[in-house]
């Protein structure tokens, strides 16, 4: 018996449950090995060693091994006490200290909880290092052995490091009433929207009360809805309730549940994705810039993105030699000689008909007028990209109509590449893409273009074949493939540096002169997009080796800090660095559902976040490359990316990125000129509380041009998001914690 290990402390948790005791241990007994009958109680542990649970079992000086197990036995008296004056007398909860980097608990030979996966496990080994470890246990199951030695017995698996449980003591408490229960809030925005609450339950007893819930529409603050209803929620069975709301108007959803027994309360609020971009019309209309470049004898192809009613037809009277238009409006050919070609399309369906003057520009240096507008497979399916997941979310991407609204590029990321290089030293993709050249051909067929992913480096940052030493090999197969972007990516070209000892600037630009010369020498056009070098300033340099877009940040990821880092620090004072072809690529969206790898979730941005998202990389003139699985796009994230005139800024054939102009406190304003003599503004409140501002004062703060010194009021201000001219009224706004308004301002 080690009952000089155990400390029981009679402690008071405030606002909790006033007379609630707690046990608390830190010590117990270790020993290395993979024994299973050392779950048992009656093991003879008098040989163990003591170690300490709150320091990895290397920081104590037992061996580092890796792949190794090791078992902790604890000896503990539960007292009876324990449950004296708590809300929950059916459950105890064991407050487990971290394990690095698995483990399976036992409580007097019963297993009461695991967390991560032993390798032996059939779905694999799981990390759980970082997981809080609560575990359950049901008082009726008649486990514990009240005022008695009971022995918690833990399982602890390390696959390499530092290894074992650590962080804080281990405690045994009845937990308060509320606390076993969890209330999650979801929902669904395809066709008719409605939000979802669930309340589940941890613990063994039936909770029941009462759960009220509240719509309010944050815009007018008026109540929408608001109803009470009575729940019971048992284990392995929560109570659901589903609510339609209109995803037209910004609704606020409240939801607080109270216990009956002790009036305990749990409440969570969340704010639904709410669209303000206004229906498209039935009608045709041309969505993108009227404005293509393209180098003499390479192949054109462009779709023409135009939204309305589907079967709609495409003609052209005036179709210069050498360029073809299909019934659906993919332009393809060849113009051999430097030129500037002007035509009139028209596009054409049962419910009218919209013409755009279009012009070609067929010259050197032409890709890339605008920015470029697609999709490509990383933020959504990682290193699990296949074919069948691109053709998906291609499918997905005309079904839906994002190809309507400019969305061309459809662009593979890392995962593609076959483990080893033919004999010959050329590249092949993997199993998972049977047929690249019938993808691409395929998708070249309906106006898209495609693009690939490769590095410098022997190998890509997922570990992939990289083109060291096959660069002209490798341009050279994608030619043949078909290939119209590369991102080529710094990553293990890093160790080409460190064995050279070369960290001068030129040896940055090297590798990536080497391969813009084999891009360039490709009878097509392949737009080069520079990836992200460690600390380098790519931005610095990229036009140098004719990059059409570089990176000018590291990796985004769908939170709020990432976003507030990738894109409001980091991009301010760069736009010095973007013009007509060589844009700044602050990475790529992360809205809908993403996930780096197989299993994919609802970005964890917030719906202010999102439209915060996509007003500033519009101003940006940033790559418009969508992150997420198009197959499962819904209507919010559809009419987040599918607004006309908000893309119509990213695509302003001016060319001129946004930068900070001002900034007070929490409210910044980035602003950028346009052709068309207009300003674009995206005022954003970048702080963690809703903000009054007075958007006139700021407007007439924006720099203005030469001819428009003698300017003291705006002329009309257009909401580029509604889609509608404001009032002056309306100029006094409330813009949501790292929420937004864009806005357009015409000049009087
Ligand atoms: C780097 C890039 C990402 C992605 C991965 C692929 O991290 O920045 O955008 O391409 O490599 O491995």
């Amino acid at each position: 018996m080690k009952d000089n290990w155990t400390i029981i402390v009679l402690c008071c948790i405030w606002g909790l449950c006033a007379q609630a005791q707690e046990v608390s241990v830190s010590k117990a007994l270790y020993r290395q090995g993979n024994d299973m009958s050392w779950a048992k109680p009656d093991v003879d542990d008098a040989s163990w060693s003591e170690i300490d649970i709150t320091k990895q079992w290397d920081k104590q000086g037992f061996p580092r091994n890796n792949n190794a197990y090791g078992w902790y036995r604890i000896h503990v008296t539960i007292p009876k006490s324990l449950l004296v004056g708590a809300d929950q007398q059916n459950v105890v909860v064991l407050h487990m200290p971290k394990a690095d980097d698995v483990d399976e608990c036992y409580l007097n030979g019963k297993l009461i909880g695991s967390t991560g996966r032993m390798p032996t496990d059939p779905s694999g080994y799981l990390c759980g290092v970082d997981v809080v470890r609560d575990y359950p246990v049901d008082i009726k199951s008649g486990v514990i052995r009240w005022d008695a030695d009971n022995v918690i017995a833990v399982r602890v698996y390390n696959r390499g490091g530092s290894g074992g449980l650590f962080w804080r003591p281990l405690t045994l408490r009845c937990p308060n009433a509320a606390e076993g229960l969890a209330m999650r809030l979801t929902e669904e925005n395809n066709g008719q929207s409605h939000c979802d609450i669930e309340i589940s339950s941890a613990y063994a007893s039936t909770a029941s009360g009462t759960l009220d819930v509240t719509l309010t529409d944050r815009e007018t603050g008026a109540k929408v809805k608001s109803l009470s209803k009575k729940l019971s929620i048992k284990r392995n069975k929560p109570a659901r309730f589903s609510l339609p709301y209109d995803k037209h108007k910004m609704c606020l959803l409240t939801a607080s549940y109270t216990d009956k027994e002790t009036g305990k309360v749990l409440s969570e609020s969340k704010q639904l994705k709410y669209i303000l971009t206004p229906p498209t019309p039935a009608t045709p209309r041309f969505n993108g810039a009227p404005v293509y470049g393209v180098s003499p004898g390479s192949p054109v192809i462009y779709r023409f993105p135009v939204s309305g009613e589907k079967p709609m037809k495409f003609t052209c009277d005036d179709l210069p030699a050498g360029l073809q238009l299909s019934d659906e409006g993919a332009l393809s050919g060849r113009v051999d000689k430097p030129c500037v070609l002007s035509f009139n399309i028209t596009a054409e369906n049962a419910q009218g008909k919209a013409s755009q003057v279009f012009t070609l520009k067929v010259g050197e240096h032409m890709i890339g007028q605008t920015p470029p507008m697609g999709w490509n497979s990383w933020n959504c399916w990682g290193l699990s990209v296949s074919q069948e997941k691109v053709i998906s979310s291609t499918q997905a991407l005309i079904d839906k109509g994002l190809a309507d609204f400019g969305y061309n590029y459809i662009n593979i990321d890392d995962g593609w590449e076959a483990e080893s290089r033919n004999p010959d030293g050329t590249i092949e993709a993997n199993g998972k893409f049977p047929s690249m050249k019938g993808m691409i051909d395929w998708l070249h067929e309906r106006g898209l273009k495609f693009g690939i992913y490769s590095s410098p480096g022997d190998k890509t940052c997922g570990g992939y074949l990289g083109s060291l030493g096959h660069e002209k090999q490798d341009a050279e197969v994608w030619n043949e493939w078909g290939v119209d972007y590369l991102k080529y990516d710094w990553c293990s070209y890093e160790r080409v540096r460190e064995k050279d000892n070369d960290w001068g600037f030129a040896s940055c630009l090297r590798p990536y002169l080497l391969m813009q010369k084999f891009v360039r020498e490709q009878p097509r056009d392949i737009f080069y997009s520079l990836g992200p070098l460690g600390g380098t300033q790519v931005y610095l340099w990229g036009i140098y080796c004719d990059g059409n877009s570089w990176r000018t940040a590291q990796d985004i990821d769908d939170t709020w800090a990432s976003i507030r880092d990738v894109g409001f620090r980091q991009q301010a004072g760069k736009a010095q660095y973007s013009s007509v072809g060589h844009w700044n690529d602050p990475d790529m969206l992360v809205v809908g559902k993403v996930g780096w790898g197989r299993e994919l979730r609802e970005t964890r941005l917030t719906p202010d976040e999102q439209y915060t998202h996509i007003t500033l990389w519009t101003l940006l003139a940033s790559n418009m490359l969508i992150g997420c699985d198009i197959a499962q796009m819904d209507d919010f994230t559809l009419n987040l990316l599918c607004n006309n005139e908000v893309n119509a800024i990213n695509q302003d054939i001016l060319g001129k990125q946004a930068d900070r102009v001002l900034k007070e406190g929490d409210i910044e304003v980035w602003s950028r000129p346009l052709a068309d003599g207009t300003v674009a503004a995206g005022i954003f409140n970048v702080g963690d509380s809703d903000r009054g501002v007075d958007m006139k004062a700021l407007i007439n703060l924006l720099p203005t041009s030469s001819e428009e010194k003698d300017r003291k009021e705006p002329g009309s201000v257009r909401d580029l998001w509604r889609q509608k001219n404001l009032s002056a009224d309306e100029l006094n706004c409330t813009i949501p914690a790292h929420g937004c308004r864009y806005l357009k301002i015409i000049v009087k």
